[in-house]
């Protein structure tokens, strides 16, 4: 990648490909790609749009849980497989705008008044979207709720936003999200915040909705418990494609943000990367970006880097989608590949002040992806320096790091949108939902289930059940310490000392009656109930 400017010209007029009916550009020719390359790809692209085709027909695109995978289709009901499933996709829209506009208009309320906030509860698909879109094209001073969110179990971290919403908890609408209906962090953030609510003389359930399948754990707990209502998921909507149904619709229709314009965004670019023309398909264009950068076997790491501070947390969002889809052991004939893409990144100018230096001069481990919104900010800007305002500043710091990079053989795309808008954000999810089923076709593998996320809420539950042993075995024999290779077989699991002297470590830092007696190694520390 050794050019001159002209020749960067050259390349930029011919890998720039634009498409302004949803204003969007694509720019590959800071990649290392040719048509040699494009060429050689195009029949396992095509193979991409055929598994593509089958999979918004209804296939069972999850074969490893029996499942049609339909994100598609909530943008674009119609294309559902069964008009059922039509229905209940325009249904669940419906009840989303009727719900919103009681909250908005006060004719549902909470017990202080008309809701002013929102706290969603929900953790991975269940909340990264909707923290996404929030920060996207929420503004404080026209939200009409503000979002507030417990994203995981840590008590620390939701005592703080409970502190954060203060003696508004009774003007609080919390929105409960889990696909499962099972899973333990949004279950305990839940009983945090019904604990909340019922010390301030609340009833949980008058300011609490659910949004999960039917007949989950939860379900039935908003059933039971009189909460205001509940909104659907279905299984053939996975966690980390969720933005677009309930899940992220819902409270982002409470925000007061555009909903039908993220669908409409998300509707076109789908329209776009049905295409089976590669050089006019935007997704197809970024995944046959990403085999030629990281050789097909995810060797390059992505960089996200927006510049823009509402894009900030597009960053993690698609670190998810992209490491939770495509990150897996075995391909779809069950050899081992271990596949995959790194994502990180947060924002530029920023970053720049940050890893960028290590980016330009250090590893050349990765491909960056720049975000460029052409729409600086709405009103007047101010002139920092004659003629140039802080926009202007952030563009040049943009074209800067994009030279510089290439200017050291880095590798990066940019993604041209003209502003951040409901419509563009809706693009942005669908382009890289598209983009990650084309990938994961590419590379054979299944992008649609997660069995490492399923195995680590396994290995908690193995670690809360030594702990129960462990305190068990404790309150039993008090008085006495015990090393954790003495507690470990005495629970009966004597292979699990690391597990067991980690928990009894934990309790004993927690204020509960488990006390800590360092000895001389580590292996002789003591445990044990004296009181
Ligand atoms: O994408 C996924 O499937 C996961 O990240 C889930 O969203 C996450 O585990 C939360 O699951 P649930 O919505 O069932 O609580």
């Amino acid at each position: 990648m050794n050019y001159t400017k002209l020749q960067w010209w050259d390349r930029f007029q011919k890998y720039h490909t634009a498409f302004p009916s949803v204003g969007l550009a694509v720019d590959l020719s800071r990649m290392n790609v040719d048509d040699a390359f494009f060429a050689s790809m195009e029949p396992a692209i095509q193979k991409a749009f055929a598994f593509m085709a089958a999979l918004e027909k209804g296939a069972i695109a999850n074969p490893d849980e029996n499942r049609m995978v339909g994100h598609y289709w909530l943008r674009n009901p119609a294309l559902a497989p069964t008009l059922d499933i039509t229905g209940e996709i325009k249904r669940a829209i419906a009840q989303i705008h009727a719900f919103a506009a009681k909250i908005h208009q006060g004719t549902l309320k909470g017990a202080g008044g008309s809701f002013k906030n929102f706290l969603l509860v929900g953790i991975g698909g269940s909340a990264l979207g909707p923290q996404f879109v929030a920060n996207a094209l929420g503004d404080p001073r026209t939200d009409k709720l503000k979002p507030f969110f417990f994203d995981n179990t840590d008590p620390d971290g939701m005592n703080r936003v409970l502190a954060a919403i203060g003696p508004d908890l009774n003007r609080t609408l919390t929105i409960v999200i889990s696909k499962s209906g099972g899973t333990k962090e949004t279950r305990n953030g839940m009983l945090v915040a019904q604990d909340a609510y019922e010390k301030a003389g609340l009833h949980f359930g008058h300011h609490c909705v659910a949004v999960t399948t039917v007949r989950s754990d939860l379900d039935k707990v908003a059933v039971q418990n009189e909460w205001l209502e509940r909104f659907p998921m279905w299984d053939w909507v996975g966690g980390r494609t969720s933005e677009l149904s309930a899940v992220g619709l819902l409270p982002a229709a409470l925000q007061g943000l555009d909903i039908d314009g993220m669908l409409a965004g998300a509707k076109a670019i789908d329209e776009i990367t049905r295409g089976t023309d590669y050089k006019t398909n935007p997704a197809a264009l970024l995944v046959l970006a990403w085999y030629a950068s990281g050789n097909g076997k995810g060797i390059k790491n992505m960089v996200v880097l927006p510049y823009k501070d509402r894009l900030e947390l597009f960053s993690k969002y698609l670190q998810q989608l992209v490491m939770e889809s495509l990150g897996k052991a075995l391909d779809l004939d069950k050899n081992v590949v271990h596949q995959g893409i790194t994502v990180l990144g947060n924002k530029g100018a920023t970053d720049q002040h940050s890893y960028i230096q290590q980016l330009r001069d250090g590893l050349n481990d990765f491909f960056a992806t720049f975000i460029e919104v052409l729409h600086d900010q709405d009103g007047a800007a101010l002139e920092v320096e004659p003629s140039t305002t802080s926009g202007d500043f952030l563009h040049g710091f943009f074209m800067g790091t994009r030279q510089a990079l290439a200017e050291s053989g880095r590798e990066s795309i940019t993604l041209t949108i003209d502003k951040v808008s409901p419509a563009s954000v809706g693009l942005l999810i669908a382009l890289f939902e598209r983009a990650v089923g084309f990938y994961a076709t590419l590379v054979n593998i299944n992008a649609y289930h997660q069995p490492g996320v399923e195995a680590g809420k396994k290995a908690a539950g193995n670690i809360i059940e030594i702990q129960r042993a462990l305190l068990k075995y404790l309150e039993a024999n008090q008085l006495k310490g015990f090393t954790a290779a003495e507690l470990a077989t005495a629970i009966g699991q004597p292979e699990e000392i690391e597990s067991v002297y980690k928990v009894a470590r934990h309790l004993s830092a927690n204020g509960c009656e488990v006390e800590f007696i360092p000895g001389p190694a580590l292996a002789d520390n003591k445990f044990g109930i004296f009181e």
